[in-house]
């Protein structure tokens, strides 16, 4: 009886000693984890009310239970606050601010598993830590829910394992089935909030299934193999009140770790244009057909643009060896230069110059052939004093594997160690999706990972609300190569060359910029990237008035505000690069009139603001091109009045007096 009694008072101790909830620093975001006939949940709420419902947590494994019959073990709870700083990005100090739960639960199979949970004021991060018997797992799925407790509006690409380049859907929460992440939504209470994963290393994405996560499987249908013990990468959900709000939102980047990399001095963020646009508009070509776009020639001509405008950087595409047989076994070759472009000679001149020559390594999703080569190749790059290689993975991956798939996270990091290892950045295109791994590996710079400026030349185009979409969306997770700043939107260049040809069957007369130019240019403040391209035909530039405003442009960016906006209609953004200011907002099809207060600017400082708006008879329809350029000074105590025509855009630039 004293046994009884004394077992009864120890679980009544426990019970109340076991706090299993965790509250973010200011209160008002609270997640609770719960454990049911052996099975764990875990809901949120916002201040009173529910935000998520008990959501199931959990992994399944081929052999092993990983997601039944556990007992609470223990719990931790631990506070952090403290501040950190990046070599660059959109900010570069951040604080990290939150309350950790760290819960143990044990089963009878001998799996432990910590379900460990991070509160932030915007939001929560939660991961899975197992320690199973034996050496491996192979896990068939994972269980984790995501029952949101109202209905609302969303915003979201489809749940595709190959591709990032799809529509945006706006679409009621009810309705949606399937959807890839940033799951961006906005509840009928009026709450935002965006579903996504931070640090993701070694395991396959997770996009949503009925609100449930599915895992990008291998092509044996097997979604992960890992180690008995290792964790699984933090799934995340931002709350705001305002849609400003998850963009502003530090907490993905506080879910992953510090930089690895000692000497960062290498790394810089920059400005760049290149043999790109010509290609997408069909004019040129990616080899030497007659209308071959990286020849020598060429390749001076961009240097000297660049080292003109102050351009840090230039690109090339097409420069290797291997396009003409795209598709065929070992095509792309990382070392062999085309015959009619002398590398040593524009690797020298660019240097010369003092511009960056930016490598490009399409692989056409060639991974067995592309890592066969990447130590060479990569060594080759750095012999040559290059710091930057754009990636790209457009073609089905070896082995049938998913582009996003364990095997192709893999191999991107790869390619991220073993560049920095040899100081060179990267930019990669059809990349998996940015979790935030730029804070531990800053030389990843950028990536692709939606519809770019690209689908503009041979498609029907990205819609009047998809960079209005993207911020609150896809850059979530990080920085984007979208590649702003087509000038001639409506490809007057393109009408009449006799050496347009499309490489997809899809004419660039067919297709137009569904933007105004001063949207093109708002564009390269509100679409970030520390790599900023000013993609059009240099032709396009030379002379041209409203080209200043990239000139006077800095990648290196220091602070960044999301100042106003509503997903899907329209977007402000400040940001700061030493003592210069600048501001980008853009509409979708609605013209609109924004207020906007300067109160960003420091106090009691004049600055010249040099206001690249759109004209008074500017419309994406009808006068794409109108665009007025006016200066004006301002201080912090300042209302600026933006009229925003139809797809239409306003940027600013403000220099100190
Ligand atoms: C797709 C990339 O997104 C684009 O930028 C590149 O030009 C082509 N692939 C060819 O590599
Ligand atoms: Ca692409």
């Amino acid at each position: 009886m004293k046994r009884f009694l004394f077992i009864i008072a120890l679980a009544f101790c426990l019970s109340c000693t076991q706090d299993l909830t965790v509250s973010s620093p200011d209160g008002h975001i609270r997640a609770a984890i719960g454990i049911e006939g052996g099975e764990i949940n875990y809901s949120v709420r916002v201040d009173t009310s529910a935000f998520i419902l008990p959501s199931r947590l959990g992994l399944q494994a081929k052999r092993g239970t990983l997601d039944k019959g556990f007992k609470l073990m223990g719990i931790k709870h631990a506070s952090v606050d403290e501040e950190w700083s990046a070599p660059w990005g959109e900010n570069k100090h951040h604080r990290d601010c939150h309350n950790e739960l760290a819960a143990t639960f044990k089963n009878s199979d001998g799996v432990v598993l910590t379900v460990r949970v991070r509160a932030f004021n915007d939001g929560i991060g939660f991961r899975y830590e197992y320690k199973a018997p034996g050496d491996s797992l192979k896990i068939t799925d994972e269980l984790t829910e995501f029952r949101l407790a109202q209905n609302g509006m969303s915003w979201s690409i489809p749940g595709n394992f190959g591709t990032y380049e799809l529509e945006y859907r706006t679409m009621p929460l009810d309705r949606v089935k399937d959807a890839n992440t940033p799951f961006t939504f906005k509840t009928d209470d009026g709450l935002y909030g965006s579903i996504h994963e931070a640090a993701l290393y070694d395991y396959p994405e997770m996009v949503l299934r009925d609100f449930k996560a599915d895992l990008a499987p291998w092509p044996d249908g097997l979604k992960a193999r890992v180690p008995s013990e290792f964790h699984t990468p933090w799934r995340v959900i931002l709350i705001s009140r305002d849609a400003p709000g998850l963009v502003n939102s530090d907490l993905i980047l506080n879910l992953n770790e510090p930089c690895a990399i000692e000497d960062v001095s290498w790394i810089k963020p920059q400005r760049y244009v290149g043999v790109w646009w010509g290609m997408h508009l069909g004019i040129e070509s990616w080899y030497d057909d007659g209308r071959h776009g990286a020849t020598t020639d060429n390749a001076i001509k961009y240097i000297d643009f660049a080292a003109k405008n102050g351009i840090e950087g230039v690109l090339f595409e097409g420069w290797n060896d291997g396009w003409a047989s795209w598709g065929s076994r070992d095509d792309f070759d990382f070392t062999k230069p085309a015959d009619d472009f002398d590398f040593e000679k524009v690797v020298d001149y660019a240097a010369s110059k003092g511009v960056n020559y930016i490598l490009h390594h399409e692989t056409g999703g060639n991974i067995i052939s592309y890592e066969k080569q990447l130590d060479t190749a990569l060594d080759w790059a750095a012999a040559h004093g290059i710091h930057a290689i754009k990636t790209g993975y457009a073609g089905g991956i070896s082995g049938g594997n998913n582009h996003h798939g364990q095997y192709m996270v893999r191999h991107y990091q790869k390619v991220i160690e073993e560049a920095a290892k040899r100081q060179i950045m990267i930019d990669a295109h059809e990349p998996i999706k940015a979790t935030g791994i730029r804070r531990t590996w800053p030389n990843f710079m950028c990536r692709e990972g939606a519809r770019g400026m690209e689908w503009n030349a041979w498609s029907a185009g990205n819609k009047p609300e998809h960079q209005t979409i993207l911020p609150y969306t896809r850059l979530l997770g990080g920085p984007m190569d979208y590649t702003p700043g087509v000038f001639d939107i409506l490809y007057d260049r393109v009408k009449g060359n006799p050496n347009l040809k499309p490489w997809n069957g899809r004419s660039a007369l067919e297709c137009r910029c569904n933007t105004t130019l001063a949207k093109q240019i708002a564009d390269w403040v509100v679409l970030y990237s520390p790599m900023q391209m000013a993609c059009d035909l240099i032709e396009n530039y030379e002379g041209h008035p409203a080209f200043q405003f990239f000139r006077d442009y800095n990648a290196d960016c220091d602070w960044s505000r999301a100042l106003a906006g509503e997903v899907g209609e329209y977007i402000v953004v400040a940001r700061r690069a030493g003592d210069v200011y600048y501001l980008g907002a853009v509409t979708d099809e609605n013209a609109r009139t924004l207020e906007q207060k300067l109160d960003f600017l420091p106090e009691g400082k004049t600055y010249e603001a040099t206001i690249y708006a759109d004209g008074s008879d500017a419309s994406m329809e009808t006068n794409p091109l109108s665009y007025e350029i006016t200066t004006r000074k301002v201080t912090s105590a300042d209302v600026i009045t933006m009229r925003l025509a139809t797809s239409g855009g306003c940027a600013i630039v403000f220099k100190p007096l």
